[in-house]
């Protein structure tokens, strides 16, 4: 950072941005909610001097404007449901929140296309989709709290991206607000458009470290007019790889989650949260498997046939068939109970990591040997999107609170496997302060050195969100 001195009192400034903005969207010191502290990983709160909350993207560059004119680095924040603290303040930053930048501003039914404000959370984007006959396939535990900028933010990946892929894919246009307070509005519906660089790829998935993300045009997709889940119980792990091979060449393209959950899992569930599956326990592993058509009458026995073929091959110990909707829903509760495990286990740390299908299982095993061995008391669950390699690992010993777990030594035996293993430390959460010791384990020196080029390219002066990833 340079060493240009502010323009002004920082309180003077934000007060000034006040009058300009209105009450409702600059709140300063004590004003301050303790919702804006933090996001939902596992780690301490700090306090921004204020928080802005405007309503659109001048709004944004005018705090950004304010932001540099006290020399205060600023940090944009979605629905904080984050859980590497992309989104948490620094002590004494601005965080600017597009709390209030809400709504669906048009759909396109000819495109195909939904135009958002940055700050709409994802669940009213996929009922709005829904509403107007089509289908918006992003979905996470979080869609009630996460919004769609912050979905961009970290290039969230989710339940459908064996189908759909992951966030980026969904992605036309955005409008966007740079760190020097310059708006770029590429609001593109055009499915084709390779006119120079892709810009918007810039923004998806660097956490809001290159700009702000303040309008989004999405993609939207044929509403699936039938939906067929089934709970199945495997023995061991080749079974597992051998029903994903099977749901990819059976299913086809109506393949749309491939769920796996380890054992370790399912004993949580069921003893300490209380969940009664459809399917009993004492198996090795559970896969919750999911098809979406378009014609109930065909796709339903299809898919009961193709089940049916499975168990007849031996290759389920058991399984169970939604016969509902309501089913349906049952059964990915089984999945999303995991929202709730900061309940359930207590202060625990959550890993996210990207590895090859075929080597998932090795990695549990000797992971969870070595966290057992090596860390007194140490307990861990697995489960994840097992069709798009990704693994999800929970780690915990009970008692002491977040900020005593032994993450130094759970870290390094995890991410040492990842790196031994040649996977990634963030499949889809991404990297935040959390991990950033760690980038290097998925990520070249070359890569690291290309970020940061693009980093000073459009953050000289290192305000918006700096020491995030890199
Ligand atoms: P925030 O936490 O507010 O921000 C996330 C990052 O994006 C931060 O770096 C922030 O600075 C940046 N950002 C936010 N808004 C903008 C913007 N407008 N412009 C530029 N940058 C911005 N993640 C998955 O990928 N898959 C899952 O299946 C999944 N399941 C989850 C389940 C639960 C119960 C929880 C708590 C979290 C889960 N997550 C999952 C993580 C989290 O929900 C996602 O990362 C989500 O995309 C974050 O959205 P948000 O609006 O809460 O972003
Ligand atoms: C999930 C979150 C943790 O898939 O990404 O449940
Ligand atoms: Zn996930």
């Amino acid at each position: 950072m340079d060493m240009i001195a502010p323009a002004g009192h920082p309180h003077d400034l934000l007060a000034g941005l006040r009058e300009r903005l209105g009450p409702q969207a600059v709140l300063i010191g004590d004003e301050v909610p303790a919702r804006n502290c933090n996001d939902w990983s596992a780690s301490l709160p700090q306090m921004p001097i204020a928080v802005v909350r405007p309503l659109d993207a001048a709004g944004v560059s005018e705090a950004i404007a304010v932001c540099r004119d006290a020399r205060l680095p600023f940090v944009p924040q979605g629905g904080l449901t984050g859980l590497c603290r992309g989104a948490a303040p620094e002590a004494g930053w601005v965080a600017i929140s597009l709390e209030r930048m809400v709504g669906i501003e048009e759909i396109d039914p000819a495109a195909a296309t939904m135009t958002v404000k940055a700050g709409t959370p994802l669940e009213t984007i996929q009922k709005a989709a829904d509403d107007a006959g089509f289908f918006f396939p992003l979905d996470l535990g979080s869609r009630g709290s996460c919004a769609i900028g912050g979905n961009l933010g970290t290039n969230a990946g989710g339940n459908r991206v064996i189908r759909y892929g992951m966030t980026r894919e969904l992605v036309l246009g955005v409008e966007v607000v740079l760190p020097d307070g310059t708006v770029i509005t590429g609001l593109n519906k055009l499915l084709k458009n390779n006119a120079g660089y892709d810009l918007k790829h810039l923004f998806i998935g660097s956490e809001g470290t290159l700009g702000i993300i303040t309008r989004v045009v999405l993609r939207l997709f044929p509403k699936p007019r039938s939906t067929m889940a089934a709970l199945c119980a495997l023995k061991d792990y080749a079974a597992v790889v051998a029903l994903l091979d099977a749901a990819r060449s059976g299913l086809g393209p109506l393949l749309s989650a491939f769920e796996v959950m380890w054992s370790d899992y399912w004993d949580v569930i069921t003893e300490r949260a209380g969940v009664r599956p459809p399917v009993g326990a004492g198996h090795g592993l559970y896969v919750l498997v999911e098809a979406q058509g378009t014609e109930e009458s065909i796709d339903a026995p299809r898919f009961e046939s193709w089940l049916e073929g499975l168990m007849a091959r031996g290759l389920l110990a058991d399984a169970a068939i939604a016969q509902s909707l309501a089913q349906v829903k049952a059964f990915w509760a089984v999945r999303d109970i995991c929202s709730e495990f900061a309940q359930v286990l207590g202060p625990h740390l959550s890993y996210d990591i990207g590895l090859a299908v075929a080597g998932m299982d090795e990695f549990v095993r000797r992971c969870k040997a070595r966290l057992a061995a090596d860390i007194a008391g140490c307990e861990s669950v697995h489960y994840g999107h097992i069709g798009d390699g990704n693994l999800h690992l929970v780690a915990w010993v009970s008692g002491p609170p977040v900020e005593r777990q032994p993450k130094a030594a759970m870290d390094a035996i995890v991410y040492g496997l990842v790196r031994e293993m040649g996977g990634s430390v963030s499949a889809e959460h991404g990297i935040g302060t959390l991990k950033k010791q760690w980038l290097g384990h998925a990520r070249s020196e070359a890569e690291i050195a290309l970020m940061r080029t693009l980093k000073r390219a459009l953050d000289p002066d290192h305000l918006l969100n700096p020491g995030k990833v890199i």
